[in-house]
């Protein structure tokens, strides 16, 4: 899910292509594909396959003001390795603004004023047309064509994200389930999260916009959060389940969002860009759908391992590019003591995703102090660096 604009971010470009200051410079696009890389690898080798047998689709939802330039960034970076014909661009809708009364807004005399319809804009997406040229040729079109039967969904903001995580997707398999989500423990009453809970006999998610304070801080006897388990945007269907959302997608509520939405003065003829907000932008949440699965499923993963989402202006001090960079090179730190090695304090090396997808591969280094901090692509470049 790649179609948000990145409006607390502050920056213009897609979220997917910022570069969060990581010794390497490469950006939440580039992590996310080489992971794929090496996840392919990896089971290339662990199945005996041929190299280059295995590939992992990559499936990249953009959005009206997103599109251009995503796709721009991939093919001016050669698709970070990966073969262009298993990257697939595809773009979510949009529906009308509407003032505060319900009335539809307008950016010209003769246009509507429309926004995108938010990540729950997915499952429609996924039934359009791939491009204007060949209306046959759709996103579950071609899971069918490849005969994929799970799909991985996730934030582009996550720089620790583990795409198709193998984990992740065998626990559903193993719990048979249709849809699932991953959960980290909520951090705090207030952080900006999600959370997975029971609405009647239903799982659903209840976003952070839309609970209480009451029942934000609610909590049980044991004095956990009543509601703290946090979505981190993570979620699994069989290829069956997506295909069926069109049959319930109907009855999906709309999400309400206070926006400043600039429109067109009819009388005076004149653009107004308004300083507060004047009316509503509708959303649809990609978790909506939950409530119809048959068989959910919820896995606790560890905070530190999984999400350290990139939402702020660079110095806010949270969910910023700062702990998002800081996020990831522990974890690379905590990969090189897992594996036997020794780095001294102040040092911070950075593993490049073709390297290691989640800590694997690195057991040369055992017994080794790193001295120096470097970014690495090889085994090799890391002995550079005791
Ligand atoms: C989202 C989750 C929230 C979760 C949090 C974890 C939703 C509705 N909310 O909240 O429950 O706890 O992430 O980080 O999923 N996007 C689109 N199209 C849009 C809007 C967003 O593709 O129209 C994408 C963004 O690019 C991003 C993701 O959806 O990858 C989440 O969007 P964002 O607005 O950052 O969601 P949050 O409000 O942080």
């Amino acid at each position: 899910m790649a179609g948000g604009q990145g409006t607390r971010l502050g920056s213009t470009a897609p979220k997917g292509c910022y570069d969060i200051g990581l010794p390497s410079h490469k950006s939440l696009f580039q992590y996310q594909a080489e992971r794929i890389a090496r996840l392919q690898a990896v089971a290339e080798k662990e199945c005996n396959k041929a190299a280059g047998s295995v590939i992992i689709p990559w499936y990249v939802m953009t959005s009206g003001p997103t599109r251009r330039e995503t796709e721009d960034y991939f093919t001016k970076n050669k698709f970070f390795g990966l073969d262009a014909k298993n990257v697939i661009f595809f773009e979510q809708g949009t529906l009308p603004c509407l003032t505060t009364e319900g009335k539809i807004v307008l950016d010209s005399p003769s246009h509507i004023a429309v926004a995108p319809d938010g990540n729950g804009g997915l499952y429609a997406a996924t039934r359009a047309p791939l491009s204007q040229e060949d209306k046959s040729h759709s996103v579950l079109s071609d899971l069918k064509k490849r005969k994929v039967l799970y799909v991985h969904a996730y934030c582009v903001d996550n720089c620790l994200v583990k795409v198709a995580d193998p984990v992740f997707l065998g626990y559903c398999i193993n719990k048979q389930a249709d849809c699932a989500a991953k959960v980290v423990p909520k951090a705090s009453p207030s952080e900006s999260v999600g959370v997975v809970a029971r609405r009647g006999d239903k799982f659903s998610v209840v976003e952070y916009s839309e609970i209480s304070q009451e029942q934000a801080n609610m909590r049980s006897d044991n004095n956990e959060l009543a509601f703290g388990a946090a979505n981190i945007a993570n979620h699994f269907y069989t290829t069956s389940y997506l295909n069926s959302v069109e049959s319930f997608e109907e009855d999906l509520a709309f999400h309400i969002a206070r926006k400043k939405i600039p429109f067109v003065d009819l009388e005076t003829g004149e653009f107004v860009k308004p300083s507060k907000p004047n009316g509503m932008k509708l959303e649809m949440f990609v978790f909506d759908v939950f409530p119809y699965t048959q068989r959910f499923a919820v896995l606790e993963v560890a905070r530190n391992e999984e999400f350290s989402p990139l939402k702020n202006a660079p110095g806010t001090g949270s969910d910023d590019p700062g702990t998002s960079r800081r996020d990831l090179l522990a974890q690379h730190r905590r990969f090189l003591e897992a594996a036997g090695a020794r780095v001294e304090d102040g040092v911070q090396i950075e593993i490049s995703p073709s390297l290691s997808y989640s800590g694997e591969g690195l057991e040369l280094v055992k017994g080794k102090t790193f001295t120096k901090s470097g970014h690495v692509q090889s085994l090799e470049e890391l002995d550079t660096l005791l």
